[in-house]
């Protein structure tokens, strides 16, 4: 949500902000802007656009119109104040001599801002982030001091999350970076330094980054970048290198980034899983839980936003079967407020693709003040969540840029099945003959994926079946109850078709009445030990006049294909591993439905790929 760039160096800024711009459309957007300082004429140009990035290119010729080598520039996702162009950002103080982007929420913003009118400062957006400019240039004016303590004596004013950019027309060699609770990288260049929200938006010029800590300040030029801690002391910051490839955050001719994540998932899933599989053992590298501390867990917390929250569901039949210890799975947004019984011998278990879903760190956060370790399951290097953890199982993924999420799903579920079979071993929960086929089988899980990517053409026959259905109702049970959950999140967030996940038997206490002549009904029945409790959940659905899409494994097809409308397979493997080769099919019946409805399928309406507010 919102993005963040920055540069100052000796090119020109805005086609560069520009591009690190649209790295940066997949966080979800409503309108853009960029603010840069002019040598020539010692004044800074500030430009936004309510809509699209392509707006604001075309208004200011693809940056070619914009001169200047310092610049900051945003995506906004309105919060205060409706999407326009005087909401956008940059916001600027009243004299136009400082700009700032923000990615946050200012939370005491009214109470400053009906301060600084009465001191006569006059204000023209309905943001938070205006109050920011203003304090600032109020302190400059005020108190006499630079930009740099005015930044410092503002922060100890506001309340809130923020990651800041901002440029000031009287000390135009520098940005200034401020972080807390809202994610901000900083890059270092050869004769120029960068700022971002993430790494995709800058890593076409330096793979050299540093990740800023809560209450960090950095001042950037073009000579290089000094950070100070929360007192305002110089501090060094650790500079690590990216190692993976440009083109990972490229659409590499595919027409969209979320398909061509579902087709990498084979190769996400090899570089997740191959590496901690050995001699038929799980192999958790560097993992500092002893085996005294696994034996004297008295049950595990998962808690995760959205889809990571789906794994965490698929989490919970998967780990009590292999552990035999309580496993209990929340919505991060609901564990925070929900005083949850956690305590030092709780393992809390955080899932996150980008590591900086606010719901998620705040549920980390309150897990740690209760005692709990927390282990986290992350996607993306060095993010907050991953930094604030005890214990980090790293997916490996790659870059994803869709919305809607595909390979973190799949990497963070076999992660997480990494996890219980590795603490399965240490407890002796589990047959060591089954422990062992369920490694083979997971090692197997790519080129399953791969058979299955493979048949997409059968799966876009269906699409093209059911993709004009106005509400889809997805059942299952057991682990196919926690498939639908996600294959029904994917269908509804990219299509906008109304879908709802149920577990089979509550139809009868209420959705039911719902199934009427050609309703969509998508049932899950990959679940061997209850197969034939899907059948009958099949044939009483067909009883009233629905359409049924079924998905089973191969060896089940036939039986299935005597009842439902048409079929989707998969192929076999371990139980435990069936959700990671179902959701596939599900994954690309979303995308082909969204695609024949014409849908925005990488940025779907109102939705952001990280969601940083509450
Ligand atoms: C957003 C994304 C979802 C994601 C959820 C949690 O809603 O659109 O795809 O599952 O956030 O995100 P996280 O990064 O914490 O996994």
């Amino acid at each position: 949500m919102c993005g963040i760039v920055g540069y100052v160096g000796r090119e020109q800024a805005a086609p560069i902000l520009l591009d690190g711009l649209s790295k940066l459309e997949y966080r979800g957007y409503d309108s853009a802007g960029v603010a840069v300082y002019s040598e020539k004429t010692g004044e800074m140009a500030v430009y936004k656009a309510k809509g699209r990035l392509k707006v604001l290119s075309d208004l200011i010729e693809g940056g070619a119109m914009v001169d200047g080598t310092v610049g900051i520039g945003h995506t906004r996702w309105a919060t205060h104040g409706a999407p326009s162009d005087v909401n956008s950002h940059p916001q600027v103080s009243r004299s136009g001599r400082i700009a700032v982007v923000h990615n946050g929420i200012i939370e005491n913003y009214a109470e400053l801002k009906s301060f600084l009118m009465d001191q006569g400062v006059p204000f023209t957006s309905e943001t938070d982030t205006e109050v920011v400019a203003q304090l600032i240039e109020y302190f400059c004016e005020q108190d006499q001091v630079d930009i740099l303590e005015a930044v410092g004596r503002c922060l100890r004013r506001i309340e809130g999350a923020y990651a800041l950019g901002i440029l000031c027309a009287d000390a135009p060699d520098q940005l200034i970076a401020v972080r807390k609770d809202s994610p901000l990288i900083l890059g270092y260049g050869e004769g120029c330094s960068f700022l971002a929200s993430d790494v995709t938006a800058i890593i076409r010029h330096t793979r050299s980054v540093s990740y800023m800590d809560d209450g960090e300040v950095a001042v950037l030029t073009r000579e290089g970048i000094q950070c100070y801690n929360h007192l305002m002391q110089p501090i060094e910051k650790e500079i690590c290198h990216v190692d993976w490839e440009i083109d990972a955050a490229e659409k590499g001719g595919y027409e969209h980034f979320m398909f061509k994540e579902i087709m990498e998932q084979p190769e996400a899933m090899r570089r997740c899983i191959s590496p901690r599989i050995r001699d038929g053992e799980v192999f958790l590298e560097n993992f500092p839980l002893s085996d005294d501390y696994i034996r004297n867990i008295s049950k595990l917390y998962i808690v995760a936003c959205g889809s990571s929250y789906h794994v965490g569901m698929v989490g919970k039949y998967n780990l009590e079967r292999m552990i035999r210890k309580s496993v209990e799975v929340a919505l991060a947004s609901e564990f925070r407020y929900m005083n949850p019984i956690v305590d030092e011998r709780t393992l809390v278990v955080v899932i996150s693709q980008s590591g900086e879903t606010l719901d998620t760190m705040a549920a980390l956060r309150e897990a740690r003040r209760l005692g709990a370790k927390i282990l986290s399951i992350v996607n993306v290097v060095g993010s907050s969540i991953a930094r604030e953890s005890d214990v980090v199982l790293y997916t490996w993924a790659g870059p994803e840029i869709a919305v809607a999420t595909t390979k973190a799903y799949s990497t963070q579920m076999a992660a997480l099945n990494l996890l219980g079979l590795y603490f399965a071993r240490r407890l002796g929960t589990m047959d060591l003959a089954e422990y062992r086929r369920v490694l083979e089988e997971m090692l197997l899980l790519p080129e399953k994926m791969e058979a299955i990517l493979s048949s997409k053409d059968d799966i876009q026959y269906f699409a093209s079946q059911y993709f004009n259905h106005s509400s889809v109702f997805f059942i299952g049970r057991n682990v196919d109850y926690a498939l639908g959950l996600e294959g029904s999140l994917k269908l509804k967030e990219i299509s906008y078709i109304h879908s709802e996940a149920y577990a089979s038997g509550e139809l009868k206490h209420g959705t039911i009445s719902l199934i009427e002549d050609g309703t969509l009904v998508v049932a899950l029945g990959t679940y061997r030990k209850l197969f034939e409790k899907a059948m009958s959940n099949v044939v009483e659905v067909k009883a009233r006049g629905a359409d049924v899409l079924a998905l089973t494994t191969e060896s089940h097809r036939e039986e299935m294909a005597k009842t439902a409308n048409a079929v989707m397979t998969i192929p076999e493997t371990h139980d435990l591993l069936l959700p990671s080769l179902g959701v596939v099919p599900l994954q690309l019946f979303a995308y082909y439905v969204a695609l024949m409805r014409g849908c925005d399928i990488d940025k779907p309406r109102n939705l952001a790929k990280s969601v940083t507010v509450e």
